[in-house]
């Protein structure tokens, strides 16, 4: 017999004979709102009270048992019921409770499955607690049932990674009861707890769990935890409060430990990283939603061809092949090719010496890769991407030879870093088929990849690039065509005002330094020792005639190369690497020609302390987004952002440059460029947008609207 009732709009219940089915039914993902906290509290306390139930089952609708609490009612007054009372009205409820679980159950998704009393799920279940990635930790119990469940090390691993175990391993850890086959989470719980009756199966709670019961192992856990995480999670809130949350649950009673943990849950919702980290996440999410992918369908994309087998053709080889694409090279001659299929199998080789890979793993992938010095091995693939030498002539020449041999509908994609891309495209008979993918170094690992979008592209190319960066896990931002794109054109300015900042008084290492502060992994200038002064200086030398005579010009960088010191390759630069170190010391020569500058222009060298450092690098960054986002060239603030977590280091918890500048306050920052600009009016005009979004009292965040 199945009789069904409502709850509330996102939770319903029907009785299947003695089981009452709980379903979780909030799309997409039934993220746990405060109607769905409100709905399933009520329907486990109709059924505790029930006579004619004997077993509650609780089912997400669709494809994910929970994904997490509702992280948009983030920063919102909260609602009653909280997540730890239905946790716990869950948890104390006097017939068996048991989950079942398809796809995500996750966050707040595992707590409430940790709260019923038996678990099972089905092959495709992932289960874990990642609010660390968000800036938080476990808020409904999870500190403390996961413990006691799986052991003190196991839970700080789940809680400190926020990585997604797969079934079998959830088993193995003791998260599930048990596995089961098929696609519908309901028939597998319904089985599950039509066998738990027969066999007169009670209540088991997880706070009776026996897994904190080695004191002295879990003590252990809790100490290496707490060590590790002062070392890998520098500078972030939530991660100590996760292993403090542990050491409670270990010294403290169940219900003390759950208090303690929800007061610390609140602190780090509190805490601006959290705010950072949760606008990182769904930024990520919103760059995909861009005006082409909507109007358009991806065209077909099945093999890839690649121009240049050097650092980035072999790179991007590598993501391709990776993502299942059979791949097409070709280089200018033998020798060269020779090169680029080695340049590929170094990375397969640097996984297999690892461990990482198995050499047949590597054949199999290397059976993808086919290299030609003819380019009319292209005739038959889908898509195309340029990697060669970053010279308009080479490229538009390359172009020339795509056009002539590629089939109708091919994609002609450039990697070019700067370039005019509307230049290069027109250099085919066919600009509506020219995109740009600039990929980042090292290509089969930077997760960034600006699709950059030339005048005449056609939409459904548009639309495959983004399918493209999707098949190859990439975080795709779409960006207009100028010198440097989003990222390389705001470097260049933030770049400037670490010259002008040096020159001025501080030490590159101070100013590194500061950056490392900042919550950068390096500074700008460990960065140019890492990919090489050279690039820089060509790059200078490049735009060095279309340079505006009055700008403020540092040459200290040039003086540095001109001694052929490029950084680590040549074992100095701004630092000096002895013996191929990779850590780098401070020069004393370095210092000195810093210093024969200033005297060149007769500056006297003054004093910075990190944060007047930070906050010129930040004013330079947020008026130069400014401007990119005013021109379009980035469609919204938060592609700027993203731009900037995927691509350049920028710390993921403070949110992004234009999220940073609105949790600063934009008056703020623009009250800094305006006293900047005393100096040097030039340099310091700040961003039109800037001003109006201040005399408006708005922020970037307005901006950020949903696109078509
Ligand atoms: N709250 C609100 N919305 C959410 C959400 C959540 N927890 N999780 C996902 N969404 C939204 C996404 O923003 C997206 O919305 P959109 O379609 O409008 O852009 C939609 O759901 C689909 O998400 P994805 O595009 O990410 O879909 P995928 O299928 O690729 O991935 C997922 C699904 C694995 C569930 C992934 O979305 C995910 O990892 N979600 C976050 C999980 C998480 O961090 N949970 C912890 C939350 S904090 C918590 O629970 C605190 C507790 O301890 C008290
Ligand atoms: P590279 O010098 O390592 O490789 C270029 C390759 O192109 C060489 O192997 C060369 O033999 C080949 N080549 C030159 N002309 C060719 C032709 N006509 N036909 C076929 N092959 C030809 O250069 P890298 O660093 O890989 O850069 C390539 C492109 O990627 C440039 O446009 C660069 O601006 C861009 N880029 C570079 C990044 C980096 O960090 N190195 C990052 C992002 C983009």
């Amino acid at each position: 017999m199945t009789t069904a009732s409502i709850t509330t709009p996102v939770v319903r219940s029907a009785r299947h004979g003695g089981v009452l089915c709980i379903t979780i039914d909030n799309a997409p993902v039934n993220a746990i709102s405060s109607a769905v906290r409100r709905g399933l509290k009520e329907a486990v306390e109709a059924a505790d009270a029930d006579a004619a139930v004997k077993a509650i089952l609780i089912v997400g609708e669709g494809a994910n048992f929970v994904a997490g609490a509702d992280i948009r009612e983030f920063g919102q007054a909260p609602q009653p019921p909280s997540l730890p009372e239905v946790c716990n009205r869950i948890e104390a409820c006097g017939k068996p409770v048991i989950a079942a679980i398809r796809g995500a159950a996750l966050g707040g998704g595992l707590e409430i499955a940790l709260a019923a009393h038996y678990r099972v799920a089905l092959q495709d279940a992932k289960l874990g607690l990642p609010e660390v990635q968000l800036g938080l930790m476990p808020g409904a119990g999870g500190t403390v049932r996961t413990p006691r469940l799986v052991g003190a090390q196991a839970a700080l691993d789940l809680m400190l990674s926020g990585r997604h175990v797969k079934a079998k391993e959830s088993l193995s850890l003791g998260l599930l009861d048990r596995l089961a086959e098929g696609e519908d989470a309901q028939v597998a719980g319904l089985t599950y707890a039509n066998e738990l009756l027969a066999q007169g199966a009670g209540v088991r709670r997880s706070r009776d769990a026996q897994g904190l019961a080695d004191r002295a192992a879990a003590q252990a856990a809790i100490d290496a935890a707490k060590a590790d995480a002062a070392k890998k999670s520098r500078g972030l809130f939530s991660p100590m409060k996760i292993v403090e949350a542990v050491q409670t649950a270990l010294d403290k009673s169940f219900d003390e430990a759950v208090k303690a943990e929800r007061e610390a849950f609140l602190a780090c919702i509190e805490s601006p990283q959290r705010a950072g980290l949760i606008h990182a996440f769904f930024a990520e999410r919103e760059v995909a939603k861009v005006p082409e992918a909507k109007a358009a369908q991806p065209r077909k994309l099945e093999s890839v061809g690649i121009v240049g087998g050097g650092t980035m053709g072999a790179g991007i080889a590598v993501a391709a092949m990776d993502a299942g694409l059979p791949v097409v090279m070709v280089e200018r001659d033998q020798a060269s090719i020779d090169r680029g299929r080695a340049n590929v199998e170094k990375v397969y080789d640097g996984l297999v010496a690892k461990g990482r890979m198995t050499p047949e793993a590597k054949a199999a992938v290397m059976a993808r890769y086919t290299g030609s010095t003819d380019y009319a091995a292209f005739k038959d693939v889908d898509l195309v991407i340029e990697a060669v030498f970053e010279d308009i002539e080479v490229k538009k020449a390359v172009f020339k030879e795509l056009d002539r041999v590629c089939k109708a509908g091919a994609v002609l994609a450039t990697n070019t870093s700067y370039l005019d891309i509307d230049a290069i495209a027109a250099s085919t008979s066919r600009p509506q088929d020219v995109v740009g993918l600039h990929f980042f170094s090292p290509a089969n690992i930077m997760k960034l990849l600006e699709i950059v979008v030339p005048a005449k592209v056609s939409a459904d190319v548009v639309a495959t690039a983004f399918a493209l960066a999707k098949r190859m896990k990439k975080v795709p931002v779409r960006a207009g065509v100028c010198d440097g794109f989003i990222g390389n054109r705001i470097l260049a300015v933030y770049r400037q005002a670490a010259d002008h900042i040096l020159e001025d008084g501080a030490s590159p290492y101070e100013i590194d330094a500061a950056v490392r502060g900042f919550g950068y992994p390096m500074g700008p200038f460990q960065v140019s020792d890492l990919a090489g002064g050279d690039i820089g200086w060509a790059t200078r030398k490049r735009k060095a005639a279309t340079r505006d005579p009055k700008a403020r010009y540092v040459e200290v960088a040039d003086r540095i190369c001109e001694r052929g010191w490029f950084g680590q390759k040549t074992q100095r630069g701004w630092y000096v690497y002895p013996q191929g170190a990779r850590a780098g010391q401070e020069d004393a020569e370095v210092l000195a020609i810093v210093d024969a500058e200033r005297q060149k222009k007769g500056i006297v060298p003054r004093k910075f302390t990190a944060e007047e450092i930070m906050r010129r690098y930040m004013a330079a960054m947020v008026n130069e987004g400014a401007k990119v986002v005013a021109e379009g060239i980035a469609l919204r603030p938060l592609d700027v952002d993203v731009t900037f977590l995927s691509g350049y280091g920028f710390p993921r918890y403070r949110g992004g440059p234009m999220k940073y500048a609105d949790m600063v306050g934009l008056p703020k920052i623009l009250e800094d460029i305006r006293a900047f600009a005393k100096e040097d009016p030039l340099f310091w005009q700040p961003a039109p947008l800037l001003e109006k979004l201040v005399a408006e009292g708005k922020d970037f965040a307005s901006l950020n609207q949903p696109q078509g």
